[in-house]
């Protein structure tokens, strides 16, 4: 299975997947890993691993389409067969969706359907909700909605900040992710069929 990896920031869900392959794990290959950002640190840690890794920024193209068309050249030429959306931070178009169709899927760090879109945990904490966590989706042209393929809960305390949290449910992620992959490596989560 040849993932593609997108992210804008941090990268630690990147490196929960690097870890698991590395473990033999997950039966997976990381082709490249490519950033809206070029500072983002998820491209330092994917070089330090020896994975090809670099910035497409949105600012280089005029509009959203021909900067998607970049990204997606890059995927067909490295014959991706899954796009993992680890902390990528943009809204992808019809376009980008309709070519990888039930091939795209990200992490969100909520319970979906509840707190979709930005700052999941911060919506949780100021709605009162005593649990929450992650959740793995396909994606499709709604954001947050598609299928959600897993989810992992973790519980909200009284005391609990936006930090204490993020860092809870990011602890979630890192398992909840990788496995995830694992299963759809497996057969044990089936994406649908493609028509084409
Ligand atoms: C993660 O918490 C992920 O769930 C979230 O961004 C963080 C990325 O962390 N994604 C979203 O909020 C998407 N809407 P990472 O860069 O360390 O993997």
């Amino acid at each position: 299975m040849k993932l593609a990896i997108l992210g804008s920031g941090r990268g630690s869900n990147f490196m929960a997947i690097a870890k698991a392959i590395e473990e033999g794990k997950l039966d997976a290959t990381i082709e490249l890993v490519i950033s809206d950002k070029p500072d983002a640190m998820i491209l330092t840690h994917a070089s330090s691993l020896g994975i090809k890794a670099f910035a497409v920024p949105s600012a280089d193209y005029p509009d959203r389409k021909t900067h998607e068309e970049a990204i997606l050249n890059h995927l067909e030429s490295h014959e991706v067969d899954l796009v993992v959306l680890a902390g990528y931070m943009r809204i992808l178009t019809p376009y980008f969706i309709e070519k990888y169709r039930d091939r795209i899927i990200n992490i969100h760090p909520s319970l979906l359907p509840s707190f979709k879109g930005l700052h999941a945990q911060k919506q949780a904490l100021e709605y009162g909700v005593k649990v929450s966590g992650a959740t793995v989706h396909l994606v499709n042209e709604e954001v947050d909605a598609g299928k959600i393929l897993a989810q992992r809960c973790v519980p909200v305390f009284e005391t609990d900040t936006v930090e204490t949290l993020s860092k809870r449910i990011l602890t979630v992620e890192h398992e909840l992710l990788p496995e995830v992959l694992m299963k759809i490596s497996m057969g044990e989560i089936q994406l649908p069929r493609r028509s084409k």
